[in-house]
């Protein structure tokens, strides 16, 4: 996620917990400076410590705040809300309107991903870039957006993400099966994910798909 992060980017951190990547975004010299935030004292507590050992004190400034509450974008141009559920990120994105207008955002929603790309699209914002990462043995997507015009998605892809940037990736076969074996769990009692199982299916039928050398 960090990689996506533009060099020199002034960042800030929504629920950053123990302030991990905020310290490795100015450790790397990737960030000139980071916001970092919770919500709750207890991980503020745990990011100014981590904070303090590395010395970091010029760079990461520390926020109790719900969301983007009391920030503008004056503290930074690049927004990273990782490692929460999609509805707590367009309930935080809904209360910032301002992030429309040229911010980056680094999203890595840990459910209800096919809502936050919904809600993106209908809300004035636009899907850029979409990843897959692997932490403890798990796939999941990471996508970058900004204000802007977005163009529709398929079913499939609002649950997936765009199967042009992440279809050939290595991890592609692996998240598919993830998200096909919720959808066949689900299809006998609800419509919606039978139709898409199915879709799953198909591209699953691919050529190639799973070798990460398809056209997908
Ligand atoms: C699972 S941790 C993720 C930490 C880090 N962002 C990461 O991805 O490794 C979620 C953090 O988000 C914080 N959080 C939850 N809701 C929040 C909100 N509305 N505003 C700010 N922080 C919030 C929690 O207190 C917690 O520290």
């Amino acid at each position: 996620m960090a990689a996506l992060v533009p060099s020199g980017a002034a960042v800030i951190d929504v629920g950053t917990d123990h302030a991990m990547v905020p310290v490795w975004l100015i450790q790397s010299g990737r960030a000139s400076r980071v916001l970092a935030t919770d919500i709750r004292s207890r991980p503020l507590q745990s990011a100014a410590a981590l904070v303090e050992k590395t010395g970091t004190e010029g760079r990461i400034r520390l926020m109790q705040t719900d969301g983007l509450a009391g920030i503008g974008p004056e503290d930074g141009d690049t927004v990273i809300i990782a490692g929460m559920g999609g509805e707590t990120m367009t309930a935080i994105l809904s209360a910032a309107p301002w992030t429309k207008n040229g911010t980056l955002l680094i999203l890595e929603p840990q459910s209800k991903k096919a809502e936050l790309r919904r809600w993106l699209t209908q809300n004035g914002y636009c899907v850029e870039t979409e990843r897959l990462a692997e932490d403890a043995g798990r796939v999941y997507p990471i996508l970058t957006a900004r204000g802007g015009d977005s163009p529709a998605y398929s079913q499939a892809e609002l649950h997936l993400g765009r199967l042009a940037q992440i279809g050939r990736d290595p991890l592609f076969a692996r998240y598919l099966d993830t998200m096909r074996a919720q959808a066949a769990k689900a299809a006998p009692y609800d419509p919606a994910a039978a139709a898409l199982l199915e879709e799953y299916d198909a591209i699953k039928r691919r050529p190639d798909y799973a070798d990460g050398t398809g056209d997908i």
